[in-house]
Formats: structure tokens, sequence, C-alpha cells
């Protein structure tokens, strides 16, 4: 098994990466067996598709290196790494380039909403962003990718990319990768608006719980988060049609192990009051060792360097074989 993920170092890790994507990194690296290897980066050359300052970069990058390993990865048994240390994958985006399809890429949600209603003013990083994520993910013949909902579709864009080329080609080159993608936390909902996703491009802080916050900023966002004047419901089908609500009781199952049918009953007919003092308390106990952490980690740029330069040489050697693979493919001589 070969598990590889990415995430973009853009502002601070939240609630939604933790619950849709890291966690699971952190249990894949735990439960993995002698024969497996994880990859886990950050995608800085992604996140050159938003306008940034060099030194406001190179902080995110150190940043979220260090809310990574305060989440649970360990470089001794993780790759962790930036994509700028390993020109592999520059260099496979292009090669797969010549693969893409502009109509794929069309098809893309992210890059229709990202790019917003002017089109034809969006930077074409952010129109192939999917192609690099492809050559993330297939340099390293990632069999399983733990992601969010939201990167589904990348993902279908990359095996198919891997399919084609292996057919056009006539070789078997790109393993087929299988998103991974937990039904329950798969998309965590923006505290103020229970129809779109929390995310870090979201203006309103209150909209989201960063793994940074301090315990009274927790309480203040789960107090003031948008919620209905219903009491909670006997069984989660009484949250049909009620997103903010069964948002909130799918976070507090998931830090507690219940099912959202078993939070329901524990409170049932409780309004949201007290339900959202009970879950302020569950986060803030599940959240402090985690920014404890992360406080002794941040600032140490040496340190993190180090560990970031130890992994892009790991990965760089993974990734060569597959590198030379597709060139070769290709009849380019290097
Ligand atoms: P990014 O940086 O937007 O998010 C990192 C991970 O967090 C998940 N996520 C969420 N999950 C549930 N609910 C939410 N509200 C939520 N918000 C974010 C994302 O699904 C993701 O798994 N393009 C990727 C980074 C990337 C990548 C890759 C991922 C680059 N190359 C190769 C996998 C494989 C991104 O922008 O994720």
């Amino acid at each position: 098994m070969r598990v590889l993920s990415g995430i973009q170092p853009t502002g601070n890790l939240h609630l939604g990466n933790y619950l849709g994507a890291i966690r699971n990194w952190v249990r894949m690296q735990d439960e993995m067996d002698s024969d497996s290897q994880c990859f886990f980066f950050l995608a800085d050359m992604h996140s050159i598709t938003v306008h940034e300052e060099r030194a406001q970069r190179l902080r995110n990058v150190r940043e979220m290196a260090a809310a990574l390993i305060a989440a649970g990865i360990d470089p001794d048994r993780s790759v962790l790494f930036n994509q700028a240390r390993v020109p592999a994958h520059a260099e496979l985006q292009w090669l797969l380039n010549g693969t893409a399809r502009i109509g794929w890429l069309n098809r893309m949600t992210q890059f229709k909403d990202k790019a917003g209603k002017n089109r034809e003013g969006a930077s074409v990083g952010l129109y192939v962003y999917p192609v690099l994520q492809a050559a993330d993910v297939l340099l390293y013949q990632a069999t399983h990718v733990p992601v969010g909902e939201d990167q589904k579709q990348h993902l279908e864009l990359t095996r198919d990319m891997a399919v084609k080329f292996n057919t056009d080609f006539g070789v078997d080159l790109f393993t087929i990768p299988d998103p991974i993608i937990p039904k329950e936390t798969a998309r965590i909902m923006s505290l103020r608006d229970g129809t779109s996703k929390m995310s870090k491009s979201d203006p309103s802080d209150m909209s989201r719980i960063n793994l940074t916050d301090d315990d009274d900023a927790i309480v203040q966002k789960i107090r003031k988060a948008k919620t209905d004047p219903e009491p909670l419901p006997e069984t989660a089908a009484g949250l049909e049609g009620r997103p903010e609500a069964a948002n909130l009781v799918g976070i507090f199952a998931t830090f507690t192990g219940a099912t959202p049918d078993s939070v329901c009953a524990q409170f049932v007919g409780q309004g949201f009051g007290a339900f959202k003092a009970a879950l302020a308390e569950v986060l803030v106990e599940a959240l402090r060792p985690i920014r404890t952490r992360f406080e002794e980690l941040k600032g140490d740029d040496a340190a993190l360097d180090a560990i970031l330069i130890k992994g892009a040489e790991k990965a760089a050697a993974a990734a060569e074989p597959t590198l030379r693979g597709a060139y070769d493919a290709l009849g380019l001589m290097r």
C-alpha cells in the first residue's frame, strides 16, 4: 500500500482539513504495515495560484509543516516534504500536459468556483492545477489517497490521465489510485452557513475552527455558530433539511466516537444552547494537545527545514523511477 496526500500551505489548518483529511492520514500512518509507505506533502507549488508575499509563503510552509506534525504526522514514519523541493512534480506535470484534455479540465468544478465570473482573468496555473495534482499522485505509484469530498473530481481526473497515458504509450507505468473519502467527515461545513464547506478562503474567521484557536475562541465560535430554533431530534433522520444542526452533530459524533443517532438520543429535546456548550468542551479538549505541540514546534525554522529537506530527499528517490519511465515512454532522452 502506498498512501499519498497533500495540503496547500495557505492560512491555518482548520477543522475541515483535520477531520476530512489529516486525521485519516494519521490513522493510515499508524496502521501501516512494513510493506507500506506514506507520503504527505505541502502543496506549495499549487499555492502559487493564490497571490502571497514571499515572506508570508515561507512562513505558511513551515507553519503547515509544524501543524501536520502537531496533528500526528511523524516524519520518522511518513515521508513529509514540500513539493517545491522535489522538481519531479513539475517535470511530470509537463509530460502529463500532453495527455490531459482541455475538455477534462473544463469540467473541473473547483476551477469554475475559484475562477468565478472572470474566467479570462484566471491564471493558467489555476486551470492546469489538476494536472500538477495528478503528477503528485502518479509519481509515487500511490494506491490510496485520503482526501475530503472536494478533491474527488481531481482524483477521478488523475485516474483518467493514468489510464490514457498507459494506453496511449502501451506501458504499464502508472498505478491507478483510489481516493479514500470517509463518509461521515467528507464535507465539514462552515459554522456560518451549513450549505458551504468550511474553508481557509472564507473571509469570516467565525466560519471555521482553526487548529491554532485558543480555548476562548473555540467556545465563542461554537456559541455563535448558526443553528435553527428546533431542539435536537430523537434520531439523525430528524436532522434532514437542517444543514447547520447536522454539521454540529456530525462534528460532535466524530470527536466522541459516537454515531449521529446516539448523539441525538443523548441530547433529544434539548435546545442547541446546551448542546453547543457540550460540543465546545469536546473540541477544546481534543484540540488543546495539538495546539500546544504546534506552539512548541512553530518558529524553529532550522528544525522544520531539516525535516522537510530529509523528506524531500526520500521523496525524490521514490519518484525517480516513475519519472524516468515517463520520459522513456515518450521517447525523450534526458
Ligand atoms: P486543500 O489544501 O484545500 O485541503 C486539504 C485537505 O483537506 C480536505 N478538506 C476538507 N475535508 C472536509 N471538509 C472540509 N470542509 C474540507 N476542507 C478541506 C481536502 O479535501 C483535502 O483533502 N488540491 C489539494 C491539495 C493537493 C492534493 C494533491 C491532495 C495537491 N496535490 C495530491 C491529494 C493528492 C487541496 O487544495 O487541498
